[in-house]
């Protein structure tokens, strides 16, 4: 035999998702979602954002499961900014918006599931138009996934829609790549499977990868971040979303 090296196809083994890895990851996303039911069952002004995650520890515990590869990230008020924020540690305020990016496991896959809600009541104006925001760029997003897509086309398309809406929260005054930057500092999404950021050459969407659809707008001036991360099986034609089932508000 030639030698081929061994790494290109344990990413193709890797980012194309058998049955088995699919029931796996929805498994996942599922016991990801009894975790989300539960903190918002609980969560209330004068708790800690570490008394949430000990909720979801519950939660995700009596389902046989744990957190996947990413400690909980729960984060409300003007933590919510903070991209990898993990201290977990502040007070919930009763104006608050709660961000939470958690994912339990199951056989070693994890869910990887971004939700923004408000700790009480409605969201402001101002954090409805920024959520307005998101989800417009996520439903785009879902409309654009299928097999073929390069994900560099992704991630140009993503930026200019994020731009359209970041211009119109006058947030900026141009659509540049720079600009955009400044308040989506991330990729529209990645592979997922046995680790966070799985195994993936990155070229072209094909069917039976699982990736992430996240976007998200971190605003550090009026102390609002908001982020909805779904996780999302391509299909032939398109794609699925595995966790459209967990409530967006
Ligand atoms: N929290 C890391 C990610 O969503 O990719
Ligand atoms: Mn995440
Ligand atoms: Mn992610």
């Amino acid at each position: 035999l030639p030698h081929e090296p061994l790494h290109e196809q344990l990413i193709k083994l890797r980012m194309i998702k058998q049955p088995a890895e699919i029931k796996a990851i929805q498994g996942a996303v599922d016991i990801t979602r009894a975790g989300i039911d539960q903190v918002r069952a609980k969560m209330a002004a004068g708790m800690y954002e570490y008394e949430l995650e000990a909720e979801l520890d519950y939660a995700f515990k009596r389902a046989a499961s744990r957190h996947g590869f990413l400690p909980p990230i729960m984060a409300a008020g003007k933590n919510t900014t903070i991209l990898h924020y993990q201290a977990n540690r502040a007070r919930l305020k009763k104006d608050d918006i709660l961000l939470m990016d958690i994912g339990a496991e199951v056989a070693n896959y994890s869910a990887d599931i971004s939700r923004t809600y408000k700790v009480v009541g409605a969201f402001t104006e101002r954090e409805q138009a920024v959520y307005d925001s998101v989800m417009s760029v996520h439903q785009a997003t879902m409309k654009m996934l299928r097999p073929g897509l390069h994900w560099r086309e992704l991630a140009v398309n993503v930026d200019t829609l994020m731009g359209e809406q970041l211009m119109k929260l006058g947030l900026i005054s141009e659509n540049t790549r720079a600009a955009v930057r400044r308040y989506f500092p991330h990729a529209i999404g990645h592979s997922l499977g046995l680790d966070v950021h799985d195994a993936c050459d990155y070229k072209i969407l094909q069917e039976n990868m699982v990736v992430t659809v996240e976007p998200g707008i971190y605003i550090p001036e009026e102390g609002i971040g908001i982020r909805v991360e779904d996780d999302v099986l391509i299909t032939q034609n398109g794609a699925k979303n595995l966790s459209a089932d967990i409530p967006y508000a």
